[in-house]
């Protein structure tokens, strides 16, 4: 039996954090033995915001250091950056013709992030979902590892794909779904736990970096805003407790330990003490691909070798979609 297809990406728009690390790149690494398996460097998506020139070229780097440091090998999975393979924005364009503009206006990614400048956002940011539509049914992939924050592209993905089916009557596009990483699907802001860990949160403190020192990211821990009671005794009072319940499910997902056995584990202890193991775990986890990162992101020449591989062996594939996609539509 042939193997699934995964597809996934992550923008170059800065550093890598945690939350990218557990919601995403950690998933990428557990099905490259399973899994037919293409991850993209999301440039196009990067550019619906702007970026400097300079900084983007170094980010595409810096994200496949990443990847690679995190265990993803280049020879198993097919690794590029998504503006080598032009396909992606020509089947967005043609999906763009089946996307429906209420679908878009429903997102409520772009209106977070426009708030009330919706009118001077880019075009792109705006149609941002149907180029991310395209990237995953380009490959006809099945399985799309993401952070909680993409259901709802990726559930608009699958109507795309659906009403495609359906107004060509043809049987063409797979319907993705999104695999998530059980304690990491929303891994929060460590400054406010209504809000995500994010790139673009104003405060350094409220989201640790896979390239954070060692004292840094004890000083985030530390730091970290809680309540200042004792440490939950089961579920339900975790639950309650929105920033404390993030630091277990951090500590969980670090030591793959289930959210209950971690609970157990500190129960009425001191939340203090709590934060100085979590600061631990957190180092060691993330400091060998930290270190391993720095090193390899200096080899320019590698890292541009494997873009260019992957690029080649991932237009095999998308070039092919766009011809049927194309027979399907009527164009010559
Ligand atoms: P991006 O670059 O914002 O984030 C990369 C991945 O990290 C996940 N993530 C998180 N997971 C848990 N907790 C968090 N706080 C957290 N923050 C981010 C994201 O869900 C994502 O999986 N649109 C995508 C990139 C993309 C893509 C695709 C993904 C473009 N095309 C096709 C999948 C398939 C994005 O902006 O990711």
């Amino acid at each position: 039996m042939s193997k699934k297809i995964v597809f996934s990406g992550v923008q170059p728009s800065g550093d890598i954090h945690i939350g990218n690390y557990f919601g995403a790149v950690k998933q990428f690494v557990d099905f490259q033995d399973s899994h037919e398996c293409i991850y993209s460097i999301v440039d196009l998506h990067a550019i619906t915001v702007w970026q400097d020139p300079n900084l983007l070229r170094n980010n595409i780097h810096e994200v496949l250091s990443i990847f690679l440091a995190a265990g993803l090998d280049p020879d198993k999975n097919i690794i590029f950056n998504q503006s080598k393979v032009s396909e992606h924005s020509e089947l967005a364009w043609l999906l763009g013709c089946t996307a429906r503009v209420g679908w878009l206006n429903r997102m409520t990614q772009f209106k977070d992030k426009v708030g009330k400048n919706k009118d001077t956002a880019s075009v792109g940011l705006y149609t941002y979902p149907i180029l991310m539509a395209a990237d995953i049914l380009l490959y006809k992939a099945n399985q799309v590892p993401v952070g909680d924050d993409q259901k709802q592209h990726l559930e608009l993905a699958r109507d795309i794909a659906q009403k495609f089916n359906n107004d060509y009557k043809v049987d063409f596009f797979k319907l993705p779904v999104p695999i998530m990483n059980k304690n990491a699907t929303r891994i929060m802001s460590l400054r406010d736990a209504r809000n995500k860990m994010s790139k673009s949160d104003v405060s350094e403190f409220s989201r640790i970096m896979i390239k954070d020192s060692n004292d840094e990211i004890i000083k985030k821990v530390m730091k970290a805003k809680t309540d200042s009671m004792k440490m939950p005794e089961n579920i339900d009072s975790s639950m309650s407790r929105p920033e404390i319940n993030n630091l277990i499910n951090i500590y969980s997902v670090c030591n793959n330990l289930s959210k209950e056995a971690t609970i157990e584990k500190f129960a009425l202890k001191n939340i203090a003490d709590f934060k100085k193991d979590l600061a631990d775990v957190i180092i060691n986890t993330i400091e060998p691909i930290s270190k391993n990162s720095k090193k390899l992101f200096k080899d320019k020449s590698y890292l541009d070798d494997i873009l260019k591989v992957g690029a080649e062996r991932a237009k095999n594939i998308a070039s092919y979609t766009i011809k049927e996609t194309k027979k399907i539509i009527g164009m010559m």
